[in-house]
């Protein structure tokens, strides 16, 4: 017997009932659903809608149910169709018709919605909590390789010699980025919308500001047609989701590109790698190759959820069903990505000389030299030219700058002077950049510092 049976005359179809169903998934939101209930139901005693007395008897219920549930011990059924008639009718079963009136002047409604508020929510300080470790891990990383240098890229080409501290402190940046935008957006997922009812809200006495304070909501929805159809904060927060996942992504890029023999920067711990089934010498970085992978799919998400929204007419309609699998996987994905991503960086052996020893071929000092003749008068776009030419005679002579003689130097510019060899040191051009925000150590240190106290104040 269904719970809505009254009007129907048949058995619901079986294929019906199968895709109708979203028990299989929205299981998920089973403790959710009794904190909603027993908020509901404590106000209903409250307002005199039903007695104090009825309101303890089905909050006790609702809390036995919670324990079985716990305890592995109850199996929810598909004829049911979800989480919300699974519960109600485990209620009935547990405390007898009584059970009924738990579902007074409140709809599946603002019921799924209130649900989801709240998942979101756990799962936005969880996802915060994640992202301060790995803020750590990175932030530990960084003291440790203040003096390790290493080329920057531009154009994955050799561009300045940059700190690796300096470097990693970029992620550092995204991912602080990162943090404010869940904490802004939990605004609005922190938004309460029961007692909207099924769409026009209810004829019952109700106190919504009770419900939404007893929660731990910091407001109230104002429409309640706004309030059963929003899944705005569902956008939001795969979008945030899928930023997160492209910097992961970012950086599993270049932790497989330093990890491979061509670069040889980085060598990943074993625990985080994996063999080939042929080939006995290989050493392969699954991991971040997975979370470069899965980033695609947390964007199928976000652009499925679109989808689903866009041109939906007010208020509920069924397809909103739909948003839960991609949340619900999403959280999956990141939370696995975020747990991995720390430990891989805290095990990872750097290799200091390799980075050094490309930092100091390729070049990656011809601005400096260019700025050493600008510092003696020439105009910049000439000591561009200048020093261009140079790079073409070195690369023909298979030489680096420092290899060359102050003569053949001075053969370019009469301005070179013997001073520039240690202006062109990779430590001096590293240092050189003092400017807010550069690679110089000073500005790192002073960089790091505010990260620290950023992660302490989160
Ligand atoms: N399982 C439904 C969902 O996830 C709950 C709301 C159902 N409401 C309804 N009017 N059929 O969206």
């Amino acid at each position: 017997m269904k719970l809505w049976g009254g009007r129907f005359t048949k058995p619901t179809n079986r294929l019906v009932e199968e895709v109708n169903a979203s028990i299989s998934f929205d299981q998920e939101l089973a403790e959710e659903d009794i904190q909603g209930s027993i908020a509901h139901v404590t106000m209903l005693g409250s307002c005199g809608i039903i007695t104090p007395d009825e309101a303890g008897k089905i909050t006790a219920g609702l809390e036995n149910i919670l324990a079985k549930i716990r305890a592995g011990e109850i199996r929810f059924s598909v004829e049911h169709e979800d989480i919300h008639m699974n519960i109600e009718k485990l209620l009935l079963d547990e405390i007898g018709p009584l059970g009924g009136k738990l579902h007074t002047g409140r709809s599946r409604n603002d019921q799924v919605a209130v649900d989801m508020h709240l998942y979101v929510r756990k799962q936005t300080v969880e996802l915060v909590r994640l992202l301060v470790q790995l803020q750590q891990v990175i932030i530990e990383q960084a003291e440790q390789h203040m003096d390790t240098i290493l080329p920057g890229y531009t154009h994955l080409q050799r561009a300045q010699p940059v700190r690796l501290a300096h470097h990693l402190l970029a992620y550092a940046s995204m991912f602080e980025r990162d943090i404010e935008r869940l904490i802004d957006s939990y605004k609005r997922v922190n938004t309460c919308p029961l007692g909207a009812g099924a769409l026009a809200g209810t004829t019952f006495p109700v106190d919504r500001d009770m419900v939404a304070k007893h929660l731990g909501f910091d407001r109230i929805y104002d429409n309640s047609m706004d309030a059963v159809s929003d899944r705005d904060y569902l956008v939001e927060f795969l979008s945030v989701c899928s930023l997160i996942m492209v910097h992961l992504s970012r950086l599993s890029e270049e932790l497989i590109l330093w990890s491979s023999e061509e670069f040889n920067y980085i060598v990943l711990d074993d625990a985080f790698c994996t063999g080939s089934s042929m080939m006995p010498q290989k050493k392969n970085p699954d991991i971040p190759e997975l979370i470069r992978g899965k980033t695609g799919r947390v964007f199928g998400h976000l652009t499925a959820l679109l989808t689903t929204l866009k041109a939906l007419p007010l208020t509920y309609n069924k397809d909103l069903q739909e948003d839960k699998e991609g949340v619900f996987d999403t959280v999956k994905t990141l939370s696995s990505a975020l747990s991995l991503m720390a430990p891989i960086l805290q095990t990872m052996k750097v290799n200091r000389v390799q980075m050094r020893k490309n930092a100091e071929s390729g070049f990656a000092s011809a601005t400096d030299l260019a700025d050493y003749l600008v510092n003696k008068g020439m105009p910049f776009r000439e000591a561009h030219e200048v020093v261009g030419k140079l790079v073409l005679y070195c690369i023909e002579q298979e030489k680096q700058f420092s290899d060359c003689s102050l003569d053949e130097l001075k053969s370019f510019s009469a301005l070179i002077e013997q001073d520039l060899y240690q202006k062109i040191n990779c430590e001096q051009v590293v240092e050189a950049r003092k400017s807010f925000g550069g690679t110089a150590k000073t500005q790192v240190m002073q960089t790091l510092k505010q990260k620290k106290k950023n992660i302490n104040e989160t």
